[in-house]
């Protein structure tokens, strides 16, 4: 394969796009235009890695690997452009059908479905392509030298509504890994006592951890103290509205009294539909005598795949 011009082609690209400064020895060379690296780390530390370790050796992992994912992903000669473009297309409607790893979805079951932005997913989608995290002791020589660098950056160029944003994701990456944990082990029916136990007490760790007050609300609540006030039911109406005429949801920012308020819109996927989809076909009879037990007013079923379940309220100081 590697005849004598595609040699020298390579040999001049590296020279024009080496990397000159300090982390150049650790990783692939990284053209200088992509200035998304830093950011695709904080991202995947902040929305990722809890599920799928950056780990190698790690067992009793929930999610297949990040290496494991590259190695799907990222074929000897994937472009970077078509990366973006197929991990933007899993991550926009992860399902059985859209996977790639062959086994991943039994063993694992599907992924829940997060909310990024295009330009977000080619920020992670940067940093994966880039870096040696499918290389054996990556983790042991790199990841803790990015955590620091990572640490090290203030969040003074993000505005409140994406710090927000990092919060709400945070929060979602726990809680979902525990849910699939919970369901893995343990089976969907008894995993519904997971959430009811342990939901809202993971979210408010979560945000103690933060500084912020964070909350998991919807029009349609399974849980009582999750039923949504005035304000986030309008923001909620809108956002439906705007699904509906085919806009992706966009999140908002809401000044109350002292604090800044964010909405971050959660959608479904396939993973939601055994405790929230339709009663007769999808939610197993077993699961749903367990729902009205534990929910005699349970109003969150009935749901289909990217609809609008509830959203993230994040109160910042
Ligand atoms: C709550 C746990 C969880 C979080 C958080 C999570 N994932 Fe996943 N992901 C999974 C599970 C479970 C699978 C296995 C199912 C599958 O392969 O489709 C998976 C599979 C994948 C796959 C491979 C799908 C395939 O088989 O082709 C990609 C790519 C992926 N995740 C990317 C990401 C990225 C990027 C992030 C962070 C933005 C992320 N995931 C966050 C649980 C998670
Ligand atoms: C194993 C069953 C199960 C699965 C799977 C599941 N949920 Fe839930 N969900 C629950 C239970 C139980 C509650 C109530 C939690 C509580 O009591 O705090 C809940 C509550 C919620 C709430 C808070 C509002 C409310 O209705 O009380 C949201 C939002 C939500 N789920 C979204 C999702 C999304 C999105 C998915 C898929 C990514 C999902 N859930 C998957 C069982 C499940």
């Amino acid at each position: 394969m590697i005849n004598k011009t595609t040699y020298i082609l390579t040999i001049i690209a590296l020279a024009i796009f080496s990397c000159s400064d300090e982390h150049g020895a650790l990783k692939r060379d990284i053209p200088p235009s992509n200035e998304h690296y830093a950011e695709g780390f904080q991202l995947l530390e902040n929305n990722c890695f809890s599920c799928h370790s950056p780990n190698a050796a790690l067992e009793n992992a929930i999610a297949p690997t990040m290496s494991a994912m590259k190695e799907h992903y990222v074929m000897d000669d994937a472009s970077q452009a078509q990366f973006t473009r197929d991990l933007i297309s899993f991550l926009n409607n992860p399902s059985e059908e859209n996977a790639r790893i062959p086994g991943a979805v039994k063993r694992f079951g599907v992924m829940p479905k997060m909310s990024f932005s295009d330009a977000e997913i080619a920020k992670i989608a940067t940093y994966i392509y880039y870096s040696e995290l499918d290389q054996p002791g990556w983790f042991e020589k790199n990841y803790q030298v990015e955590k620091e660098k990572f640490q090290a950056q203030p969040d003074a160029s993000l505005t409140p509504l994406e710090i927000g944003k990092n919060m709400a994701m945070k929060t979602k990456g726990v809680l979902g890994k525990n849910l699939l944990e919970a369901i893995n082990t343990q089976g969907t029916e008894n995993a519904l006592a997971f959430c009811s136990t342990r939901a809202i007490a993971l979210t408010d760790s979560v945000a103690a951890s933060l500084n912020a007050r964070i909350r998991r609300v919807s029009d349609k609540n399974r849980n009582p103290d999750n039923s949504a006030n005035d304000a986030e039911l309008s923001y909620i109406a809108a956002t439906k509205l705007a699904i509906a005429q085919g806009d992706s949801p966009k999140p908002q920012l809401t000044q109350i009294g002292d604090k800044q308020v964010g909405y971050y819109p959660i959608l479904t996927n396939e993973m939601c539909m055994q405790c929230h989809g339709q009663e007769e076909t999808e939610i197993l009879p077993n699961t749903l005598t367990r729902i009205h037990e534990l929910y005699p007013n349970d109003l969150a079923t009935g749901y289909k795949v990217d609809e609008l379940r509830g959203i993230w309220v994040v109160e910042m100081k």
